[in-house]
């Protein structure tokens, strides 16, 4: 199944917090799953003045999943691996770092083949990008040469169309790799299974029969130690114009005429350009939301308020809860409400899709009986990664009592399967050149050309933020988004705590 060609690894800003706690660990895994090919290389470079002993101590000391497995694992096998790893501290000169790379290709064999992997702060994208030209090293012919850039990809429409433009300047488009984690997690990939592996669900996946779709995402943390990064940021550039419009676009688009790169990205593009862009300030403000925690007590312990948080301007507006409802304006979606939020500081950590049935056109039982009974298809991304069916069902005994049952399936039933993290599966795609899963440049466009009015309109309009205390599901306001068409669904972070129908005796 697998063709990963020996090749090297550069990770530029390898002394940051990602390289040891994400990218170095899935490296990691995939060496101990095999996946790996038999001549590869990690090449971190940064400003730091480390040796390669440093990189391969700090990463170590850093990752808490690598110093677990030494503890757990042969010692001589997590050597063997640190011993591909090698640091070059970057000066301005760039000729060194392609000596150095040079260097490890003739030793270790990497066949010419490097994957340059940003891992910095955004602002400094293409001038890194400009060097490694300059010193010739995107050129393709011999062996080939990929980019992966780290999000945010821009942070206004206006950025990120810049931001290509620079980058095309210096690889091309088939060389760029955007990373999205999200569409790493098997859950969110599951969405095309589900839709086009089956032939049950298609047919209602329309505006025929679906009535609205929610997608909630909740994180029970703050900000931790990024505030300053995310109160030039928020929520709706953290998360909604990247994570969760992915996940929007593999709901609504048309199947593919196939599963390659291409085929699927084409699809998803269209997705999002048929989202209707909000523009005037009546639909801005009626359906968009953002509020930000405040402090409160959760557990018996204090939790501090956003605008409390280190890095955090004291009179901060920046959303860390944003709701937004939208249409999308083509023949399959016409007139469905969409509902979609992102939020820290809430009482879990999940994700999740939640697709509302139409009630049936027709009702023969009475509504005394049936209550609250419209389907639900429930696609929970995390934590408790699984697929829920809530049907109708009779009561047993006299009349038509009807209660609602659940049918569900959960990933981690799949004892015998290892599911990769995020991070290893889109590692190992790009190792093998498989762009599927990263958004392509007017993929990233098309979401900022959605979420640019709304930012413009919280910016330049005096639209409220409201205050939510931590730990709570947001604030009050949000339930006038949904009013008159249903409520939210604030789900547990346990997919069998959702209540089904039993009889117990
Ligand atoms: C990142 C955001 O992209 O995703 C973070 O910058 C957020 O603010 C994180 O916490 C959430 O990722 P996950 O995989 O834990 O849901």
């Amino acid at each position: 199944m697998e063709n990963t060609e020996n090749q090297m690894l550069i990770i530029f800003g390898a002394s940051g917090d990602l390289t040891a706690r994400k990218l170095i660990p899935a490296i990691y895994n995939l060496y101990k799953g095999n996946h790996l090919p038999e001549n590869y290389v990690v090449l971190g470079a940064s400003r730091s003045d480390w040796s390669d002993a440093d990189f391969r101590k700090n990463v170590v000391e850093e990752s808490k999943y690598l110093e677990d497995e030494l503890k757990n694992v042969d010692n001589e096998f997590i050597s063997e691996f640190c011993n591909k790893l090698f640091y070059h501290p970057l000066k301005e000169d760039y000729s060194c770092l392609k000596n150095r790379i040079e260097k490890l290709n003739n030793e270790y064999g990497t066949d010419n083949n490097f994957i340059f992997y940003f891992s910095v702060p955004p602002s400094i994208y293409e001038s890194l990008a400009k060097n490694i030209y300059e010193q010739d090293l995107s050129k393709e012919g011999i062996g080939w040469k990929r980019l992966i850039v780290e999000k945010p990809f821009g942070y206004s429409l206006e950025t990120a169309r810049n931001l290509n433009h620079a980058l095309h300047k210096y690889f091309k488009e088939p060389q760029i790799f955007r990373i999205d984690h999200y569409l790493g997690k098997e859950t969110v990939q599951n969405l095309l299974v589900t839709r086009f592996a089956n032939s049950i669900f298609e047919p209602l996946w329309n505006r025929n029969y679906i009535h609205h779709v929610e997608v909630t995402n909740a994180e029970s943390v703050g900000v931790e130690k990024r505030g300053g990064y995310y109160d030039k940021s928020g929520a709706l550039r953290d998360m909604f114009q990247n994570h969760l419009l992915q996940i929007v676009s593999l709901i609504i688009m048309e199947p593919p005429i196939g599963s390659n790169a291409e085929e699927i990205r084409n699809e998803k593009v269209k997705a999002l350009k048929s989202l209707r862009i909000m523009k005037d300030d009546k639909t801005l403000h009626d359906h968009t939301i953002r509020a930000q925690y405040v402090s409160s007590i959760i557990d018996g312990k204090h939790v501090k308020g956003y605008r409390e948080e280190d890095g955090v301007e004291s009179n901060s507006t920046t959303e860390t809860y944003a709701a937004i409802k939208f249409f999308v304006d083509n023949w399959r979606w016409a007139d469905v409400p969409f509902y979609v939020r992102t939020a820290k500081r809430m009482p879990t950590k999940v994700t999740e899709v939640v697709i509302h049935f139409k009630t049936p056109h027709h009702q023969i039982f009475k509504e005394s009986d049936i209550g609250n009974n419209d389907n639900k298809l429930v696609i929970r991304i995390q934590p408790d990664e699984g697929i829920l069916i809530k049907f109708g069902v009779k009561v047993p005994g006299q009349g038509f009592n009807v209660e609602r049952a659940n049918l569900d399936f959960y990933y981690s039933s799949l004892v015998d399967t290892y599911v990769m993290t995020a991070y290893e599966r889109l590692l190992l795609d790009a190792m093998q050149g498989d762009a599927t899963l990263y958004a392509r440049a007017d993929e990233v466009e098309a979401a900022w050309e959605f979420v640019d009015p709304i930012l413009n309109y919280w910016k330049n309009s005096d639209s409220k933020v409201y205050g939510y205390s931590a730990g709570v599901w947001g604030p009050e306001n949000a339930d006038d988004l949904i009013e008159g068409v249903a409520m939210w669904r604030n789900p547990s972070a346990n997919l069998a705590d959702d209540p089904g129908f039993c009889v117990l005796k």
